[in-house]
């Protein structure tokens, strides 16, 4: 075994998590929107794969690329045809090209893909994302297509958010179970990233509600997460907020669009730009913003 990312609290890095780009073609509400970069500062196919290349020498077998979304980027089949061989290679998209796009997607490497779904109803959908009349069922077909080719499973991130998607879980449990073996619903707590604290929900409450009616209620090691079995189909809860089990399982590093290595989600302060320096320096780099990893909820994680 070679050298790995390991930072000061003892985690090692096993995963990526690239942004190829900050261009979206929805609008959410609850958005983090990191989106006002310019397009001229997107990463290259080739900068990308240098970094992944880099990051592989040390033992990173996973890589979620993300966006924006990542589906805007034509050259995103290009980009996984060029990577090294990993264990998990995966996208997280809002699925509106994604039935299009899902065949050239998976014979170009991609394993699997989460799509971002906050409702399978049409209006609501809309109004959380600002899509256009019908693009639910862009979503929806683009879906069964990534199934169709295997891009499976296929993770459903569901935000949940206050008096806007609480009581959809019903009708998007239903499309799940249509699919049961092939989708996992992801039920997320919305992080404040902006002013978006009034749509958080009680997800203690949502937990709750789920145990009773759960055939079969699952803990995994992975930040202790909950997995519910309810009538066939699979939900999870992810609770990013306050969960020291979160941080002190982050094995995950971050990459910008414009090419930042960036050691947490939630820390904006200690990126480390890659700009301007070319494949034989990534090393270095990486091993640089690891030492800056610290964990965000830190509870009784201990350094050393
Ligand atoms: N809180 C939680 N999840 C969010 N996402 C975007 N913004 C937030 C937020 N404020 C989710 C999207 C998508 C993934 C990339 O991140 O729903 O699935």
């Amino acid at each position: 075994p070679g050298k790995q990312l390991t930072d000061s609290y003892g985690r090692t890095i096993k995963s990526l998590r690239i942004s190829i780009t900050d261009r979206c073609n929805l609008n959410c509400i609850y958005c983090h929107n990191e989106g006002n970069m310019k397009v001229a500062d997107e990463m290259s196919a080739q900068k990308i794969s240098d970094i992944i290349k880099a990051a592989s020498l040390y033992g990173v077998d996973r890589v979620k690329f993300s966006g924006g979304e990542p589906l805007v980027r034509r050259d995103f089949e290009d980009i996984l045809k060029s990577l090294p061989p990993l264990k998990d290679v995966s996208a997280t998209t809002n699925g509106i090209l994604l039935e299009e796009r899902a065949q050239s997607l998976k014979e170009a490497g991609l394993d699997r893909i989460n799509v971002s779904l906050d409702s399978v109803d049409d209006k609501n959908y809309s109004l959380i994302t600002a899509a256009n009349p019908g693009d639910v069922y862009k979503v929806l077909r683009g879906i069964e297509k990534a199934i169709e080719v295997g891009l499976t499973p296929v993770k459903l991130n569901m935000v949940m958010l206050k008096g806007i998607n609480e009581d959809k879980i019903d009708q998007m449990l239903e499309f799940v179970r249509k699919h049961k073996g092939n989708i996992i619903l992801q039920l997320i707590q919305l992080m404040d990233f902006q002013d978006v604290v009034k749509y958080q929900v009680d997800v203690e409450g949502i937990e709750k509600q789920l145990e009773e009616r759960a055939d079969e209620v699952r803990v995994r090691k992975m930040h202790r997460r909950k997995k519910y079995i309810i009538g066939g189909a699979e939900v999870e809860v992810v609770r990013p907020i306050d969960n020291t089990e979160f941080c002190a399982n982050c094995n995950r590093l971050r990459v910008t669009a414009n090419g930042k290595l960036k050691p947490c989600l939630l820390v904006n302060d200690n990126l480390v730009d890659t700009k301007g320096s070319n494949a034989e320096d990534i090393p270095r780099l990486l091993e640089a913003v690891v030492k800056k990893r610290v964990p965000y909820y830190r509870g009784n994680v201990t350094e050393g």
